[in-house]
């Protein structure tokens, strides 16, 4: 059942989330051909798109024909983030995203990301300025809270909700969580039944059980896939029910095609490294090849070890 983001219209209740280093537009262009309702690009900084900087540019490529795409954006000052609402980098999205959930020491020492989860005040003012500056459904992405003793998750959605954000994003852990442990669901449902606006549920949706207890548990507008779409962008299709029959071959040249548009070769060959390794995580004996893959050079020698590996198959 589609819902809306504003005035953008979502078909898919399942989403591709923000990863940074995997979510380019290879993963996205293929996660919305595979029914994902709605993919969001890694998180870029504010400040690099007052630079024009060419690497933030292929961060931001996308697909014709791509399903609602969302950009999502990191800053911690309310005018540079406004003004990178109306960064003309921006306007072929449908939805701007802001970062107010990540972990990572470096962002975090800066005053972005999940420390925002710790200073209300400026996050809200925030929002308010991005709500101010563009006509575009502004969204925020958050964690339930900084540990288990401040689960502030429920407060934080009704700020959002009130400073003009059109829906937002739950990822059911704390920041000390890490990664580890489960996503907290049962907080999930308390910001559902607290706020309006659609919230998008985080964590832990690997296939279509975990999909459907999810959406039927937290009563959530949405799910969020991220680590379970690296290398297997059809669980968008198994998460909708559709039948799909998949070419491991076809999507990774299909995944090197979209990045070359728009990546120089020597960054193509360095991405896809490591994410050819995810592509080729359930196929046996591919020890070798992903020993090979690793080391290679060349667009030219990856695609020669995969034809010879599944022509062999
Ligand atoms: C490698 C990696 C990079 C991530 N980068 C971002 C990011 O740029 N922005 C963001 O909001 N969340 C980011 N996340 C968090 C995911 O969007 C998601 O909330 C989290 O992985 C939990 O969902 P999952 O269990 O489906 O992976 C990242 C996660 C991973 C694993």
């Amino acid at each position: 059942m589609g819902f809306y983001i504003g005035n953008v219209y979502i078909k898919s209740n399942a989403i591709l989330a923000p990863m940074a280093g995997f979510s380019d537009v290879g993963l996205r262009a293929l996660s919305s051909s595979y029914g994902a309702g709605l993919t969001v690009t890694e998180m870029v900084s504010a400040k690099s798109l007052e630079y024009n900087n060419p690497k933030t540019k292929m961060l931001l490529a996308l697909e014709p024909g791509m399903s609602p795409s969302a950009v999502q954006i990191f800053g911690s000052d309310p005018l540079c983030m406004a003004k990178a609402c109306t960064n003309t980098a921006l306007q072929k999205f449908d939805i701007i995203d802001i970062n107010m959930g990540c972990p990572t020491p470096k962002i975090v020492k800066n005053g972005d990301g999940s420390a925002l989860l710790s200073n209300m005040a400026l996050a809200e003012e925030i929002i308010k300025e991005c709500v101010k500056s563009t006509k575009k459904p502004i969204t925020v992405k958050f964690r339930i809270g900084i540990d288990a003793d401040n689960i502030i998750a429920v407060e934080f959605a009704k700020m959002c909700e009130k400073a003009g954000a059109k829906a937002i994003t739950v990822h059911g852990r704390t920041v000390a969580q890490g990664y580890s442990g489960k996503s907290n669901l049962q907080v999930i449902k308390q910001v559902v039944q607290a706020v309006k606006i659609p919230v998008i549920a985080s964590g832990d949706c690997i296939d279509y059980n975990s999909y459907k207890y999810i959406l039927d548990y937290t009563g959530a507008a949405a799910v969020m896939i991220g680590r379970a779409a690296i290398g297997c962008p059809e669980i968008f299709a198994i998460v909708n029910q559709k039948q799909v029959k998949v070419d491991k071959l076809k999507q990774i040249k299909q995944h090197i095609n979209y990045l070359k548009k728009v990546y120089p070769e020597r960054a193509v060959v360095l991405n896809m490294r490591g994410i050819i390794c995810h592509y080729l995580k359930n196929l046996s004996n591919t020890s070798d090849l992903k020993c090979k893959i690793v080391r290679s050079d060349s667009l030219l020698e990856i695609i020669n070890l995969l034809n010879d590996f599944f022509n062999k198959k």
